[in-house]
């Protein structure tokens, strides 16, 4: 049976991925900051026949994705879901909040590493050996047309060159890791105006992924299937 661990699976784009792993007969690591509040979740659980189990992680704590690798180390991974994500509390210039823009750095990019170090033997003895970190349009250099938004955009652009150096890192090992673009997805965090549905970008992203090989690793990866530009 295929496996996925997902962060920040209680609501959202990365809810909308256990779902969709769940509805496949997938193994779903769901792992969420705080599991008595992950009412959608529990639901997908209880109804999983003991495929979906509920991990308490904030991927801020290094400690604690320590301890959950050390935890499932028995455990084969295929997919490793970096999503769980937070937006720019200080957007303007002129705003910044430097103390908010260190937690954004852990949680949009250092987690990822963390991740990748914590469950690299998970993923290595898995069938499909993959680890993707979900980016955004606005970590792309070249795609910034408007400024602002300094702790997101940096975050997701170093977010990506994480990937990357574990795409060369890892290669040996046969694990493909890539960073992916969701589009503009109706969540909390991308509000009422995105134009794609949580299950619609999960969807899309999946089938990005199932058509995956080893010399796409390394690469910005639009939900549309397309190499989006760093
Ligand atoms: N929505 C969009 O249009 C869009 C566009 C581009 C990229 N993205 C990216 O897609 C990913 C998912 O976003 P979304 O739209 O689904 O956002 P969302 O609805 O705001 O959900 C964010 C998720 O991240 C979790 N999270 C935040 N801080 C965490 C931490 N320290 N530890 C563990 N989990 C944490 C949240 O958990 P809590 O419930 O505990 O806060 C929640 O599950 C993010 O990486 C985001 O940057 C989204």
């Amino acid at each position: 049976m295929n496996a996925a661990l997902i962060t920040g699976a209680n609501r959202g784009i990365g809810l909308a991925f256990a779902q969709s792993y769940a509805k496949d007969g997938w193994r779903v690591f769901a792992t969420c900051r705080i599991p008595a509040k992950a009412k959608e979740l529990d639901k997908l659980a209880a109804g999983s026949g003991g495929r979906v189990t509920v991990h308490a992680l904030d991927v801020a704590d290094g400690k604690a994705i320590n301890a959950l690798g050390q935890a499932l180390r028995a455990e084969s991974i295929d997919v490793l879901l970096n999503n769980a994500g937070v937006y720019d509390p200080s957007p303007s210039f002129g705003r910044t909040d430097y103390d908010a823009w260190e937690h954004v750095f852990r949680v949009n990019t250092m987690a990822a590493l963390r991740m990748a170090e914590a469950f690299v033997e998970q993923v290595a003895r898995s069938d499909k050996k993959l680890m993707a970190g979900i980016s955004s349009g606005m970590g792309s250099i070249a795609d910034n047309g408007s400024g602002g938004y300094y702790a997101y955009r940096t975050s997701k652009s170093a977010l990506q060159m994480v990937m990357r150096s574990l795409a060369m890192d890892l290669a040996p090992r046969g694990i493909v890791a890539v960073a992916m673009n969701p589009g503009w997805v109706k969540t909390d965090m991308g509000g009422p105006g995105g134009t794609l549905s949580p299950e619609e970008s999960a969807r899309r992203m999946r089938a990005v992924f199932d058509k995956l090989t080893p010399n796409d690793s390394g690469k910005f990866w639009h939900h549309t299937g397309k190499e989006f530009p760093w």
